[in-house]
């Protein structure tokens, strides 16, 4: 891979160990996969904060690389909410060990945005910028809805990159490698869980494909939110496209793809796959975390109703989507539901406490399963079943 002398005088170490391995990181992911240079990037994303995820392994890697980030960067969830000290407690040496790695990344001018949608509120790319986001759900947003350029970075290689400012160029920070793969058409019309099924379909049939769905321009933006988080978790797609919706879809004009058509019972049936039959202990609402839109519309249909009180309602968003969205908050509030920053259904120990999760995001269905996630049992719906179990006088 081609260096500029500063470049290689960084890899010689000159400007410190920590950007040395910061810099080595880069090129040799950069010479796994033929790029050419590093190019500069906007901005960086850095998954594996919580202490859950990462552990002491992780957080003595973290604190060997720490030295100040060169371009804005963000944090994803973490395992609690900072203020509230929720969902579930966690125990002193978690919570000891998740300050510490806060710590550190505040060390190096990282902000501190403890979310999975720094798009809404913290950092949103332009069309063209070329950026190094780790979190799968939000670099598909990325790259699909905002047109922004991103590989699919764990949270290491995004740590480095925002310590050097630069990415190896190869994958989808090329036009060529963002092209669509296939075409989907759905026979039925999709809501925010129906699009999440889908994406968990796509993902397990073509996986790592990028598809192109048609028809389906009605879908707003969270959810294809929904979709892109599911089929990014469910497979290593980390990019799609919608018909004459997103930007560069401009880049399949004049192109033939095969044609899939997918029947919409077929997600029906994905999602009843899926589903406990028990009634939930808990229903988790915000993965991804929830848009301002989304905690509007929520409150809209929760005004001035009680939660049924055999069930808890647990809503997951930024701390900053929660700050502009405080009337809608007080409803849900005076609903009985709790609202969550910071953390998220998946990366706090909900398992400790609640054994069968109601949802709606493929994300969480694939995951919350999971042994290492506390093998939830979980029920996966559209929101108004969902919301069928919550209210008390509907
Ligand atoms: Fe976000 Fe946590 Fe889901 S990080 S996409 S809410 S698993």
């Amino acid at each position: 891979m081609y260096l500029t002398q500063e470049e290689e005088r960084i890899y010689n170490g000159e400007k410190g160990e920590a950007q040395a391995i910061a810099i080595r990181l880069l090129v040799s992911i950069g010479e796994i996969n033929g790029a050419e240079q590093l190019i500069p990037i906007k901005s960086a994303h850095i998954s594996g904060v919580s202490y859950k995820n990462i552990g002491d392994g992780g957080l003595k890697f973290l604190k060997k690389i720490a030295d100040k980030v060169k371009v804005p960067t963000t944090l994803n969830p973490l395992g609690f909410d900072l203020e509230r000290n929720g969902p579930v407690e966690v125990d002193r040496d978690f919570r000891e060990k998740q300050l510490e790695i806060i710590r550190t990344f505040i060390s190096m001018g990282i902000k501190e945005s403890f979310t999975c949608t720094p798009y809404y509120f913290y950092q949103q790319p332009k069309y063209g910028d070329h950026v190094a986001w780790a979190e799968s759900s939000a670099l598909i947003y990325a790259n699909a809805i905002l047109g922004a350029r991103t590989n699919r970075e764990g949270g290491p290689s995004a740590l480095a990159a925002a310590i050097i400012g630069k990415t190896p160029n190869f994958g989808l920070h090329l036009d060529n490698n963002r092209i669509a793969d296939y075409e989907v058409a759905v026979d039925g019309r999709l809501d925010y869980s129906g699009a999440a099924a889908l994406g968990l379909y796509l993902g397990a049939n073509y996986p790592g494909k990028i598809p192109r769905l048609v028809g389906v321009d009605y879908l707003r933006d969270f959810e294809l939110k929904a979709f892109g988080a599911a089929i990014a978790a469910s497979s290593s797609t980390s990019m799609f496209h919608v018909e004459n919706r997103t930007p560069d879809d401009i880049l399949n004009r004049g192109r033939k793809f095969e044609k899939v058509v997918v029947d919409y019972n077929e997600l029906k049936n994905l999602m009843e796959e899926k589903s406990s039959h028990e009634k939930p202990e808990l229903i988790a609402i915000g993965c991804p975390h929830l848009s301002k839109d989304e905690i509007d519309y929520i409150a809209s249909l929760v005004r001035g109703k009680k939660k049924d009180k055999e069930v808890e309602v647990f809503l997951f968003a930024s701390r900053e989507t929660i700050k502009n969205s405080s009337e809608s908050i007080k409803i849900i509030e005076d609903f009985g539901a709790k609202v969550f920053a910071d953390t998220c259904m998946v990366v706090a120990p909900l398992s400790k406490k609640y054994h069968k999760t109601a949802i709606n995001s493929g994300k969480a269905s694939f995951y919350l399963p999971m042994k290492e996630y506390g093998g939830q049992e979980i029920i996966f719906r559209n929101f108004n079943d969902l919301l069928r179990w919550a209210v008390i006088d509907n």
